[in-house]
């Protein structure tokens, strides 16, 4: 079957990861700035590994510079995402990346970026909801002003806060106090863990960031006793199988333990992280999914089912979704 047109929910992707390479070459051209050379001889985004695709990552960001680029990002993403059938979207933003770290602005980027979704939701029937995110290898000290400019701006859009970035900087509990300033403010939780690292960082993960949701989670695959807490503890794996795929963290498609954790009763979703980066759509997600593990029908709207149950909108928006998906 073709799964364009197949309603979806997603719940794992990075704003600044959603720029299609033109869109970043276009105003890296607009402005005169020097990315180096982050494209390949097809005009995509080039990079080895992990570690140079955050490099490549950060080096397209400097381009984000006013919050009109935010504005036409969002929109020229969630134009490409709801017509992948994407029809709620959650997305991390990190005020690091907005302006160079312009944190003082970071309600007029956010500004931009709800004003682009409002004209989205009217004009492609797409919901986009912000996450706003602290980057790990930036260190748990630059993690604190992005957690106080989530729980500053909390509302119908910011429903959350998590943490990107490289993974083995730290232990997970190192950033505790950002956590717990957003779950303070009322926000939910979710954190990159178990990307790279393996049952311990998602074990620490849990235990001293008190997410609801982990950011891959598929290093959890082994360890039966960890399965048994996230399905005790009820937390949801948001699982990237094409960009586990593109950045190795896993083989290949048929060794990826997103069936095994789904059949051991784990509640996973399924997300494209960076599409443009790693080649991919929710289309192209859904399509592999079937072609690898003989997925049908009844298996993605589980996903979907779970995806919303677990989304960190507000009750009104999930039943709404949760009514175009019956
Ligand atoms: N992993 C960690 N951090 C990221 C990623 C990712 O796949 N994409 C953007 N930031
Ligand atoms: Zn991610």
């Amino acid at each position: 079957m073709s799964f364009k047109s197949f309603p979806k929910v997603e719940l794992h992707t990075h704003l600044e990861g959603c720029a299609p390479p033109a869109f970043i070459r276009g105003l890296a051209r607009e402005k005169k700035i020097d990315i180096g050379g982050i494209f390949d001889a097809d005009g995509g985004y080039a990079f080895r590994d992990f570690d140079h695709f955050l490099k490549v990552y950060e080096a397209a960001c400097t381009t984000l510079q006013t919050p009109e680029d935010f504005r036409r990002l969002t929109l020229a993403v969630l134009e490409e995402t709801a017509a992948n059938g994407v029809i709620y979207m959650e997305t991390f933003v990190s005020p690091d990346f907005c302006g160079g770290g312009d944190l003082a602005a970071w309600r007029d980027y956010l500004a931009a970026i709800v004003d682009a979704a409002d004209e989205a939701e009217t004009k492609f029937g797409i919901t986009l909801r912000g996450i706003v995110t602290g980057i790990r290898h930036f260190g748990p000290e630059a993690c604190k002003p992005a957690a106080r400019c989530a729980a500053e701006t909390k509302g119908r859009f910011i429903t959350g806060y998590g943490m990107a970035g490289g993974e083995m900087v730290g232990r997970p509990g190192d950033y505790a106090y950002s956590f717990d300033l957003a779950r303070e403010a009322g926000l939910n939780l979710t954190c990159h863990a178990g990307e790279w690292g393996g049952p311990s960082m998602v074990r620490e993960t849990i235990r001293d960031l008190g997410v609801s949701r982990i950011g891959h989670g598929i290093g959890a695959a082994d360890d039966h006793a960890l399965i048994d807490e996230i399905m005790e503890k009820d937390i949801v794996l948001e699982v990237c199988p094409g960009s586990n795929v593109v950045l190795k963290a896993v083989s290949g498609w048929p060794s990826h333990p997103i069936a095994k954790l789904r059949d051991a009763g784990v509640k996973v979703t399924v997300s494209t992280d960076d599409p443009p980066f790693f080649h991919t759509t929710m289309t192209k997600e859904f399509e592999m999914l079937q072609r690898t593990f003989g997925w049908e029908e009844d298996d993605f709207n589980a996903l979907n089912r779970t995806a919303i149950a677990a989304a960190f909108c507000d009750e009104d928006t999930r039943e709404r979704i949760g009514r175009q998906l019956e």
